[in-house]
């Protein structure tokens, strides 16, 4: 039997800044209450859940200042106890009035002043990687990309990226700084994004896919995902996450989980290899 310490391994690594990360890495927004708004209903498996990512050898995890708001960071923040082996992705740029409700909010100073707060509720000394959380429409686009460079140049982060963009939207960021990730919702139904991870393809710029487990339709009984994951003694979200491993090396999915049991299971599917013919089977039944 394999050593389940290594199992994120096997979906092979990519490079952000001097990070090697394993690809499948770890969403941690479900760590907060109902609504990503306050504590977990039970902060212990929260906690655990984060843990045993690391255990599996996730060493990439996502995150933002955002999500509870602050809780999911601190929670974040406690059970790596600074590990610097470990690179958290935070973001900044969307603020909370409530439960499920999110305004961008991309002032210039506010982007500055919550990257430092983050870096308290991580407990690091530099972020490793900080995401614009959303370009705001009222605030001068290149403004907000000139307080990512402060950040960088100051030191507070050491890589940057974007979240929901456009691939116009990447290369005015690239004018400022380099964008090292760009965080968009894709997944087997929802692939409005392919144009943009194409690019991020050609510019070896990291692909996060966020709400990567939605599989919708295709995994109904006696569908295409139904049988795949039949033949591989596997899970539907697990071929979903094998699926997009596969669709590209600059992909790196954040399967998000509050629960130990679900994140296993998430962080097995590093293992399921699809071959080329199941790959263009699938794409050729859903396309
Ligand atoms: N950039 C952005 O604007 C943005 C927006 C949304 C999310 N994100 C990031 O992307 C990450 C992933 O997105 P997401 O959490 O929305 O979607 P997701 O990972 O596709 O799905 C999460 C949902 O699936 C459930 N789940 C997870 N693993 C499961 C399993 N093995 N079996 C059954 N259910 C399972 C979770 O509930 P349980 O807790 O019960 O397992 C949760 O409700 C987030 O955690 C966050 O870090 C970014």
């Amino acid at each position: 039997m394999d050593n389940l310490k290594t199992i994120a391994s096997y979906s092979g690594t990519f490079k952000i800044g001097d990070f090697v990360v394993n690809r499948l890495g770890f969403g941690s927004m479900r760590l907060t209450g109902r609504g990503i708004w306050g504590p977990p209903t039970d902060r212990r498996e929260a906690l655990a859940a984060v843990r045993r990512a690391v255990e599996l050898g996730v060493n990439f995890i996502d995150t933002a200042d955002s999500y509870g708001p602050d809780v999911a960071e601190e929670l974040i923040g406690e059970a790596l106890a600074g590990r610097g082996d470990i690179l958290v992705a935070t973001k900044a740029g969307l603020r909370r009035p409530g439960p499920d409700q999110w305004t961008p909010h991309g002032r210039p100073e506010y982007l500055i002043e919550r990257a430092k707060g983050s870096l308290k509720k991580l407990g690091v000394e530099q972020i490793g990687l900080w995401q614009l959380h959303r370009i705001d429409p009222r605030v001068p686009m290149q403004d907000q990309f000139a307080a990512v460079r402060q950040l960088l140049d100051e030191g507070v982060i050491a890589n940057a990226g974007l979240s929901e963009v456009s691939i116009e939207e990447i290369e005015a960021a690239s004018r400022y700084f380099k964008v090292a990730t760009v965080q968009n919702r894709y997944n087997l139904v929802d692939r409005g994004s392919e144009d943009v991870l194409d690019y991020c393809e050609r510019n070896d710029i990291g692909f996060i896919p966020w709400f990567p487990l939605a599989a919708g339709d295709l995994a109904r009984p006696g569908g295409v995902l139904d049988s795949l994951a039949k033949r591989h003694a596997a899970t539907a979200g697990q071929i979903a996450l094998a699926w997009m491993l596969k669709r590209s090396p600059v992909m790196l999915p954040i399967p998000g989980t509050s629960k130990v049991s679900h994140l296993e299971q998430n962080v097995a599917s590093a293992r399921i290899q699809l071959s080329d013919d199941e790959f263009a089977d699938f794409e050729g039944s859903v396309g």
